[in-house]
């Protein structure tokens, strides 16, 4: 069986994770803030907070950014639908916007559209999705959002590694935070970066990055200068004047939640991390072999670009009798997937009030995508295989 994605757990990742169930922490040890250093590391950004998952990592995030009943926020439809509930999650009204038919990413034309179409301050934010692996270019978004007094928060599941060139010729990676305010990912097993579960926040703000700390953990705070009740109160006695508080007080301050991650997961994790530029050169490689066996094949009514700064989560393809595709890719043991259903399309969502025709290239794309498998250990022979199934399908088969 050939799944589109796969997790590639080493001798190493084993002995990593062997060690830290032998340390005397499984959660809320020191392994989890050496995992976020070495991912902020790689990112290029000052903070991050480790979590229990993506979805996680998102509702975090809308918590700290301050999402309230109401609030609009924009994001896309052809994403995974936690992109998209963070949001209603705060109470907030998700507003899609349709894709790039090109890149399959939010198109910045229609989010200016929408936005120009009402009184500035009617949205507060925008979730751009670094779909497939694609990254955005967070800097066009910037000046947008800064034009309209918007945050933005960059779902770069699909993106660790991956980045864009900015006008200054700067490489700028996903999830850097130098131009949105906050950034999450995944560690789910088809990711760049597999913990079982788990997912990270990135941020350059450091308010939001204490905030994010707490929220973490059920709203405690540990900090003596933020301390609200007093220093009697908390001994449980009365006290000299200069008394300190007692070494077991913390304060719940606002109601957060238990979204911590594990130090096993982030024994994993920083074992993955450290061969997670390799991962990414394989996927290249394999993407590159992909274009060149489809570029003269009229079947293919688009495809993945190869572009630099592309993580290569996904690779995409656009197809006729997509579902013929899928069942015969099926038979013959190799498990495509589609990625997405429109999110906007989903019951929860229609029944909040979208529609079919509302995002019409988004739903073009739908009709025609398939996801091709697309890992690491994906083999060579394997990869053949799988490309001459699909040429043999349109060729020969049907
Ligand atoms: C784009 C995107 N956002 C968010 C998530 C949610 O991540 P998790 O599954 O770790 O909760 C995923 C994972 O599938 C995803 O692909």
């Amino acid at each position: 069986m050939i799944p589109y994605g796969k997790q590639n757990i080493t001798k190493e990742d084993i002995q990593a994770v062997a060690k830290a169930l032998k340390s005397d922490f499984l959660t809320q040890g020191p392994t989890i803030l050496e995992f976020e250093i070495a991912f902020s590391t790689y990112i290029g950004c000052k903070y991050s907070v480790a979590v229990s998952n993506g979805t996680a990592a998102l509702h975090l995030s809308t918590l700290a950014l301050g999402v309230q009943e109401g609030d609009k926020v924009i994001t896309t439809p052809i994403t995974f639908a936690a992109s998209a509930n963070c949001i209603r999650y705060c109470g907030g009204e998700v507003v899609f916007a349709d894709i790039d038919s090109d890149t399959y990413l939010l198109d910045i034309n229609k989010v200016e559209t929408l936005l120009k179409a009402s009184p500035k301050g009617t949205y507060k934010g925008i979730v751009p999705v670094d779909f497939a692996g694609r990254a955005v270019n967070l800097e066009a978004f910037r000046k947008l959002a800064d034009e309209y007094g918007l945050w933005i928060l960059e779902d770069s599941c699909h993106s660790p590694g991956g980045f864009f060139i900015d006008s200054k010729g700067i490489k700028q990676n996903c999830g850097n935070g130098n131009y949105a305010n906050l950034a999450i990912f995944s560690f789910h097993p088809v990711k760049h970066i597999a913990t079982g579960e788990g997912g990270m926040i990135t941020t350059n703000d450091e308010n939001i990055y204490k905030k994010l700390l707490e929220l973490r953990t059920h709203g405690i705070t540990r900090d003596v200068a933020s301390f609200k009740n007093s220093v009697e109160f908390a001994v449980g006695q009365q006290v000299e004047k200069e008394a300190n508080y007692p070494g077991w007080y913390m304060e719940m301050q606002h109601l957060g939640y238990n979204y911590r991650f594990t130090d096993f997961q982030a024994a994993l994790g920083i074992s993955q991390l450290s061969r997670a530029n390799v991962g990414i050169e394989r996927r290249k490689e394999i993407a590159r072999k992909y274009d060149e066996s489809f570029s003269n094949h009229a079947f293919i009514k688009g495809q993945s670009t190869f572009i630099e700064g592309h993580a290569y989560h996904l690779y995409v393809i656009e197809v006729d009798d997509r579902v013929g595709l899928y069942n015969y890719l099926r038979e013959n043991k190799i498990f495509a997937q589609i990625h997405y259903i429109p999110c906007h399309l989903m019951p929860y969502y229609r029944e909040l009030g979208s529609k079919v025709g509302d995002y019409p290239v988004a739903e073009e794309y739908y009709k025609n995508c398939i996801s091709l498998p697309m890992y690491p250990t994906l083999s060579e022979e394997e990869q053949t295989y799988v490309i001459n199934t699909i040429i043999n399908y349109y060729q020969n088969a049907n």
